[in-house]
């Protein structure tokens, strides 16, 4: 019993997860709007992979342990770009990422219609819904700037709490050591608390 609480407490933030952000942007604005999502991810205490549809592979999603999917609502539909990725990764990847926590983000000049064929593409994927759609006006200002932040956030938060990891990576070498002196340093601090 001892044993497991130990390999508990010692492989808990042994593994930096991965959040692929997949989006596509003739103009800018669903960039703009990656790049905010991809600093909440980090704050949220994992490693973001920005690609554009047309960049992504199938392995990288394959090898992420979530996705957020952001688009441009170009006349009612996701854009092209990020269909491609998607339609590239359905024979590889399809059976193995079932259960894929996702999130979703749309920039678009109107009422953002594309989200509905974002959602129904992840559903095929059987990914499973981890933060509600953040859809803004073109470029992300003022409150859209925090709600695509907070998109981030939310999504790794969801991922770090489950279990669902097909894409773990132990950590190298000397970034293993620091969790493992960190992790010491934590174990001190509550010896002294109590
Ligand atoms: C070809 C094209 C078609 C568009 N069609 C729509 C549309 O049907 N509905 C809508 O709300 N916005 C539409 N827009 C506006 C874009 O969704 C909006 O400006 C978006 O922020 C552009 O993102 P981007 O700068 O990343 O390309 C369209 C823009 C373009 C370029």
């Amino acid at each position: 019993m001892k044993l497991i609480v130990w390999d508990h407490v010692l492989r808990r933030g042994a593994y930096m997860k991965k959040i692929l952000i997949v989006y596509y942007s003739l103009g800018g604005n669903t960039k703009s709007a990656a790049e905010y999502v991809a600093e909440g991810v980090a704050k949220g205490g994992a490693e973001p992979v920005v690609k554009t549809g047309t960049e992504a592979t199938p392995e990288d999603l394959v090898s992420c342990d979530g996705i957020i999917v952001g688009s441009p609502d170009y006349f009612g539909y996701m854009a092209g770009g990020l269909k491609d990725f998607f339609d590239r990764s359905w024979f590889p990847a399809r059976e193995k990422v079932n259960g894929m926590p996702y999130a979703v983000f749309i920039t678009c000049g109107g009422n953002g219609e594309a989200i509905g064929n974002v959602v129904k593409i992840c559903r095929r994927f059987k990914f499973i819904k981890a933060a509600q759609p953040v859809i803004i006006k073109r470029k992300p200002m003022g409150r859209d700037i925090e709600k695509l932040i907070t998109l981030g956030q939310t999504l790794t938060g969801k991922v770090n709490a489950n279990n669902y990891h097909p894409g773990e990576k132990p950590l190298s070498g000397h970034k293993y050591l620091n969790f493992l002196h960190n992790r010491l340093k934590w174990l001190r601090s509550i010896r002294y608390r109590f």
